[in-house]
């Protein structure tokens, strides 16, 4: 990405003319452009230590470890089909189809295909350049497969219109330009079905971010999974009492102006995870959890992961091998985050069945 990009001047540029063209656009246009549009945020390597956040993958590959560990109860609950295909929904670098691929026990991976599936050409070269599969939209895939689709933070980052609850009713937040910069100002809906969107108990003066592109991603991923289940992994918004926070990322500081320079940063806000559940519910799915991070990766066995880690650790030090035990320990210190409250652990997974109603274990309350 050239410099130009790199402080959103480009972009600001190309929102600027189409705002002078069309009037104020929906805040989830803005977003479309800031994130995916030319020159936007994910035309660049965007997550992972040398960009600008990083995913539990990221953190600790113990989380694709026990992903790996779920999609395999898949497989067992399906009744072992062959071939057997695993669609990774926004698989960014591939890191985390890495993980759950090299974990996989033989004989599931001899069955199975891996498919990525990304919006940025940026992520679907570096998928490519890892041997995988790439492609750019869950809606282009043929229907017909038995397997599972994974998402892990893919759903906070579809676009979202910003509504705002007014004594009569929600409003919509638009952008228009405000000097060199932008701002938001308030009118009416700009699709009917966004009010469906918004709890009614949402008090006056609060914002609600709805997302309409979920619910639509939703439908595609049951499309494409004829049989088995879709997994999704993110950060849950808060109730309808509190103000919802739209954020973004940079440099690994999290910013709260989103306006600003877009394409230079990430745009973020938590995911409704009540309304895909009633979504697909109303579509006659089973659904599972939502449950938190923490108690999913519990159930899939980290504390046995981690015991065995321990043991390594304890083995290392005993043999005087102090710098392998270094490592161990700082790596358990890592995957640990994956479980932190008020961290990776409080994000939510929830699970959807397509002619399926057992029930898998990460989102199982057994614990
Ligand atoms: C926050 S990153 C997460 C990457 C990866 N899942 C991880 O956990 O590190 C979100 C990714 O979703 C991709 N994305 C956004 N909208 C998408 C869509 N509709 N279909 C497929 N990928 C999408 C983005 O390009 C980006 O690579």
């Amino acid at each position: 990405m050239g410099d130009t990009t790199a402080d959103g001047r480009a972009v600001a540029e190309l929102l600027r003319a189409r705002i002078a063209r069309q009037g104020p656009i929906t805040f989830a246009a803005f977003m479309d452009a800031a994130l995916y549009g030319e020159g936007g945020f994910y035309g660049r390597r965007a997550v992972g230590e040398r960009g600008d956040f990083v995913t539990a993958p990221h953190v600790s590959p113990v989380f694709g470890i026990l992903l790996a560990a779920q999609v395999e109860e898949f497989w067992r609950l399906l009744d072992e089909p062959d071939p057997f295909s695993i669609v990774e929904a926004g698989a960014g670098d591939g890191t985390l189809a890495r993980q759950v691929m090299d974990a996989l026990p033989d004989a599931v991976r001899r069955r199975s295909t891996y498919l990525a599936v990304d919006r940025s050409p940026t992520a679907r070269a570096a998928l490519r350049a890892e041997g995988l599969r790439a492609a750019a939209s869950v809606s282009e895939l043929p229907a017909a497969r038995h397997g599972c689709l994974l998402a892990n933070e893919l759903l906070d980052n579809l676009p979202f219109h910003r509504l705002r609850m007014t004594d009569d009713g929600p409003a919509e937040l638009y952008v228009r330009v405000d000097g060199d910069g932008f701002e938001l100002v308030q009118g009416p809906l700009s699709e009917p079905g966004l009010a469906d969107l918004v709890p009614a108990e949402l008090s006056v003066g609060l914002e609600w971010p709805a997302r309409p592109a979920a619910t639509r991603f939703l439908d595609e991923a049951i499309r494409a999974i004829a049989r088995g289940y879709v997994w999704l992994a993110d950060y849950a918004l808060s109730g309808a009492e509190e103000a919802p926070s739209v954020h973004g990322y940079r440099a690994h500081r999290l910013e709260t102006d989103v306006l600003s320079e877009p394409g230079s940063r990430d745009i973020t806000a938590g995911v409704d995870f009540a309304s895909l559940a009633r979504h697909a519910s109303g579509r006659g799915l089973a659904v599972w959890g939502p449950v938190s991070q923490r108690d999913a990766l519990l159930a899939l066995g980290f504390r046995d992961l981690d015991r065995r880690a321990q043991q390594r650790q304890v083995e290392a030090v005993a043999a005087r091998r102090g710098i392998d035990a270094l490592r161990i320990y700082s790596n358990r210190a890592r995957a640990n985050l994956l479980l932190a409250r008020g961290g990776l652990g409080d994000f939510s997974v929830m699970c959807v069945g397509i002619g399926v109603e057992r029930e898998p274990a990460s989102t199982s309350s057994t614990l």
